[in-house]
């Protein structure tokens, strides 16, 4: 049986920085256990404190334990191929984003952006306690608005697969050779003093 790889020995860092950065990453190996309802409560508290504009606080996360009654209609939004390893997840959710201010209607810019922060929080949270925490772009957004209700004025931004860590044998071949912590670009690909060079 293969445990997941340590990140640590797969990814450095060009500069210094916290491991917790480079501890994170996206498993899809999931041992199919329950996670307590006070884990999912932490994952969503480290969330909550993310930054937004104006302290909009903007994104919403709808949320399935396996064993809930909304279990099925979540995994029926996900796409075949993330379907084949979020069976054994313990938790699916929804990530939503308010497209605009709640004191006065109009148009936030950065709804998604700080969406994605509380989705970032809610990862580094995940990888703190142990758990794989996956986000998912592979699910229909039409129907998960649909499906839950999602109200005209928020965006479906992604989907979350959180599970305990499983045996990589477990998941179908194809992925098996995939459950490798990925790397990254140099930080001169994505950044650059003054205007646009990249
Ligand atoms: C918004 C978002 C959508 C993603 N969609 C999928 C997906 O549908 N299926 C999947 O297996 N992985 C998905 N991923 C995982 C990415 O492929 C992964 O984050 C990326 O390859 C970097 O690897 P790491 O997270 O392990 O560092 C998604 C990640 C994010 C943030």
């Amino acid at each position: 049986m293969t445990q997941l790889p340590d990140p640590l020995q797969h990814r450095t860092a060009d500069y210094p920085i916290h491991e917790s950065f480079l501890k994170r990453w996206s498993p899809r190996a999931m041992s199919g256990a329950s996670i307590p309802h006070s884990d999912l409560q932490s994952l969503l508290e480290a969330a909550r404190w993310a930054p937004s504009t104006y302290n909009e606080q903007e994104w919403r996360f709808l949320y399935a334990p396996r064993d809930s009654p909304h279990w099925q209609t979540f995994f029926d939004l996900l796409m075949p191929a993330n379907q084949a390893w979020c069976v054994k997840a313990a938790i699916l959710l929804v990530v939503l984003s308010h497209r605009v201010f709640s004191r006065n209607g109009k148009p936030n810019a950065v709804h998604s952006f700080d969406a994605g922060a509380a989705f970032q929080n809610f990862c580094l949270q995940g990888t703190h306690m142990g758990l794989v925490v996956h986000g998912m772009a592979g699910f229909d957004r039409e129907q998960a608005r649909t499906k839950l209700n999602v109200p005209d004025d928020y965006d479906v931004e992604a989907m979350i697969a959180v599970g305990c860590p499983g045996e990589i044998e477990e998941l179908p071949e194809e992925l098996r050779q995939r459950e490798i912590p990925s790397g990254r670009n140099p930080v001169e690909a994505f950044a650059c003093e003054g205007p646009y060079a990249i």
